[in-house]
């Protein structure tokens, strides 16, 4: 696996050498309490970077403010060669970037397939294209198809959440925005969640993976960044920092 990690990394760079995220001294403020300090972070096309931080260390935010959804208060967002830096966030979402926001966040009252298809408003493709997205979806996660009419709000967490997930993917991301999927799940579900993310990523997206599991996001990531009081503490390969003795102290509980 970490050797995996190191080839997939670098291979990601050479191929690559602009990175389709490119992040500079990013700062955003709730009033006076500044939440993230002077972030600097990048994704190259075809990784899977993970962002791994104890509670209150500013990954929502962080989130929040590349989609669009919070206003940055310092800094650069660079997205595809163009500064998306406090863009409106439907014209984001538009350019390819994708949330699958914390807590899921489902329209409770509305079918599984059609929360599905609220997640597609930002695409001008016809029927075809958009039901070829659906059964994608279904896909990856067979049990969105069994409770396609049913409303989202009668799902499990789990289910809600890979119908959040599913819900980010009918914008067709190029880069994906995941805060914390595995959120409240149970051991299997976890590991259900991560083997889709992975897959996602093998199929080409480009994912920013949020999470307080920080091994399980370690062992499907390329690189993490470790965020501490709203800055970025470490940064490295997934491999190096699930060796390194602070990360496994502080985040991997040995
Ligand atoms: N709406 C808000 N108003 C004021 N302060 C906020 C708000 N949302 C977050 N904060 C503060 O900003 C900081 C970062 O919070 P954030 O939610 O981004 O952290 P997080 O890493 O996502 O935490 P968690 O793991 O609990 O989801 C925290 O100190 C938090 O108290
Ligand atoms: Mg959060």
């Amino acid at each position: 696996m970490g050797a995996e990690s190191l080839s997939r990394e670098s291979a990601a760079a050479v191929e690559n050498p602009a990175p389709a995220l490119a992040v500079r001294g990013l700062c955003s403020h709730y009033g006076p309490v500044q939440a993230i300090a002077d972030i600097d972070l990048d994704v190259y096309p075809g990784e899977l970077v993970t962002i791994v931080g104890a509670n209150g260390a500013g990954k929502t935010t962080l989130l929040h403010t590349l989609s669009g959804v919070q206003a940055a208060s310092g800094g650069s967002v660079t997205f595809d060669g163009s500064d998306i830096t406090n863009r409106p966030a439907h014209r984001i979402t538009a350019r390819g970037i994708c949330h699958s926001p914390e807590g899921r966040q489902v329209f409770a009252p509305l079918s599984v397939e059609d929360n599905l298809l609220l997640g597609a408003f930002a695409r001008r493709e016809d029927k075809a294209a958009i039901q070829a997205e659906i059964a994608h979806i279904y896909g990856l996660f067979p049990v969105l198809e069994e409770k396609r009419a049913l409303a989202a709000g009668t799902l499990s967490g789990g289910q809600q959440q890979m119908l959040a997930i599913g819900r980010a993917l009918m914008g067709r991301p190029k880069l994906l925005l995941l805060d914390e999927p595995s959120m409240g799940l149970s051991p299997l579900l976890v590991s259900e969640i991560f083997r889709v993310i992975r897959e996602l990523n093998d199929q080409g997206v480009t994912i920013l993976l949020v999470e307080q599991n920080a091994r399980a996001a370690l062992q499907i990531a390329d690189r993490g960044y470790v965020l501490e009081s709203g800055r970025v503490a470490l940064c490295a390969s997934a491999a190096e920092l699930l060796q390194d003795e602070s990360v496994r102290k502080a985040y991997l509980g040995h």
